[in-house]
């Protein structure tokens, strides 16, 4: 192969559930396009995805498409849970650094599959490791936050709230005080609107305040960010990211539906010369969504036999945990509701809890429901769960992705936040988009009883289902040609292409 032709894109994902499809996505559109796509993750991500994505496999079969794996530095034994992600992020730092400095060094000629040395790399903005080698190497590195802008820019604006005194928040807080220095979201964010690890800080030199601050802020070091979410949703905090913090950021989300459009457009260079017309067939690109979970697809049977509208889907994403009593209200409240449910009960949902997911459905929670009223997977196939008829809403812990797939199927949510970006994310669903419900800090059986009722009864469910739905199609303009997205992705391979040496 000779080196000259052909370009090489470095991707490094943070190693968690959330973070790896949407970098697997552009890994998998890039590579569409024509670029060579090394994508980086860490053993024991990628042990983890083997067993249980064979698609993974399928997605390293194309020629310009491999993985490299490096050691996180942990024990084989240390659970690995995000909620450490600082023990991981600086185990990367001092124990993953040389390795990946050998793979960004390879020189030309001595790939062993005769790829040229990377020419850039794109890191998940909160990976330390990902963006500091290539900038001491004088690599070019672009930067993927893999969630919402609106949380991107709160994170961002810590230091701000630092400043002018608004963090930490006093003991006794009035929670729902409305929050002074994120501009533009004065009139709305609240306290408890914010990221859960800013909420709970103690003083200004608390460990994790440091560490989030220090990661937004990396992002100013970018030649670009990039970003999972489209011009039309997030319109006016874009503008304070392009201006504050990164001028060029190309937004080019959903990118589950990027690359489900790609089939009838992208122009690119193939690598050899020739403008091709990319074509993605629909088996290829729907069928990478990698989980670190064997999806469970008799729910999907389960379905079949509901009627429209009637399921409540619950599913509180990858790696939150929820605490046994606080499982116990939700479970009554749901039931109350007297609607059919779903429910993704992960192998480690429950605190303090393990085993295959039958078991861990703690005794007390075990309740009398007809057996056609509610169901139970360890992992569910969500996007496929999400399009099916029978869903009449998605009871979610709002994690960005699973808030993108529920409004590109037009499905209007219940939100329950932990920890994170979900705070924000579910007060823009509630407060800002209205396509669906908040009930953050507020989980009794009642209030899951009455959200529910208002979310899948009558003319509540209507409204939510006519504004997500109007959502959901202007979303999926920006990603078909000439929408922001699609325009977005081309000037994004440009910017690529333009490091080629
Ligand atoms: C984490 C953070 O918790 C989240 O706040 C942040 O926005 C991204 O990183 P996670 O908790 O896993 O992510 O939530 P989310 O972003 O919603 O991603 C979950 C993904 O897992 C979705 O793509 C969803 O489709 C998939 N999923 C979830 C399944 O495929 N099956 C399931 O049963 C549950």
């Amino acid at each position: 192969m000779a080196g000259g032709a052909i370009q090489h894109v470095l991707l490094f994902p943070f190693p968690a559930q959330g973070h790896l499809p949407p970098m697997l996505k552009l890994g998998e559109l890039l590579s569409l396009a024509g670029l060579h796509v090394t994508f980086l993750n860490t053993e024991h991500i990628h042990d983890r995805l083997l067993r249980s994505s064979p698609a993974v496999d399928r997605l390293a079969q194309r020629p310009t498409f491999r993985f490299r794996t490096i050691p996180d530095g942990l024990p084989q034994d240390d659970p690995r849970s995000i909620v450490y992600l600082l023990d991981l992020d600086e185990s990367m730092r001092t124990r993953s650094r040389e390795p990946y400095r050998e793979l960004l060094l390879t020189p030309d000629g001595q790939d062993p599959d005769g790829w040229p040395t990377v020419s850039c790399v794109v890191a998940d903005g909160i990976l330390t490791l990902g963006l500091e080698v290539p900038e001491e190497l004088g690599i070019p590195v672009l930067l993927l936050r893999t969630s919402s802008a609106c949380s991107l820019w709160a994170y961002y604006s810590i230091r701000t709230m630092i400043q002018i005194g608004e963090l930490p928040f006093p003991e006794e807080a009035d929670m729902d005080e409305l929050v002074h220095g994120v501009a533009g979201m004065d009139s709305f964010l609240r306290r408890r609107d914010l990221p859960g690890l800013v909420r709970r800080a103690k003083s200004t030199s608390d460990r994790t305040l440091g560490y989030l601050n220090a990661f937004s802020s990396n992002v100013t070091r970018a030649s670009a960010l990039i970003l999972n979410t489209c011009e039309f949703l997030e319109a006016p905090v874009l503008s304070h990211i392009r201006s504050t913090i990164c001028p060029i950021t190309y937004t080019i989300g959903p990118l589950h539906h990027l690359l489900k459009d790609a089939n009838s457009s992208f122009q690119c260079n193939n690598g050899q010369g020739v403008i091709n017309n990319v074509h993605i067939p629909e088996s290829t690109s729907s069928s990478i969504f990698p989980g670190l979970w064997k999806e469970d697809r008799s729910c999907m049977a389960w379905l079949d036999a509901q009627p429209d509208k009637s399921v409540v889907y619950v599913s509180f994403g990858s790696v939150t945990v929820v605490s046994r009593e606080a499982l116990v209200e939700f479970q009554h409240g749901l039931v109350n509701s007297g609607h059919r449910f779903l429910w993704v009960i992960r192998p480690d949902l429950v605190e303090g809890g393990a085993g295959a997911a039958g078991d861990t459905i703690p005794p007390e929670v075990e309740i009398k429901v007809a057996s056609e009223r509610g169901y139970f997977v360890g992992w569910a196939p969500q996007e496929e769960v999400l399009g099916h008829p029978a869903v009449g809403c998605f009871l979610t812990h709002s994690g960005w992705n699973s808030t993108l797939e529920s409004v590109m199927k037009g499905v209007p949510m219940i939100c329950w936040p932990f920890f994170a970006d979900q705070q924000i994310n579910s007060r823009f669903v509630g407060e800002v988009w209205n396509i669906g419900v908040d009930m953050k800090d507020m989980n009794g059986r009642k209030v899951v009883e009455e959200m529910v009722r208002k979310v899948m009864d009558g003319n509540g469910n209507n409204e939510l289902r006519r504004s997500v739905g109007k959502m959901a199609e202007e979303m999926a303009k920006s990603c078909i040609k000439g929408g922001s997205s699609y325009m977005n992705f081309q000037k994004l391979l440009q910017h690529i292409k333009s490091f080629h040496k």
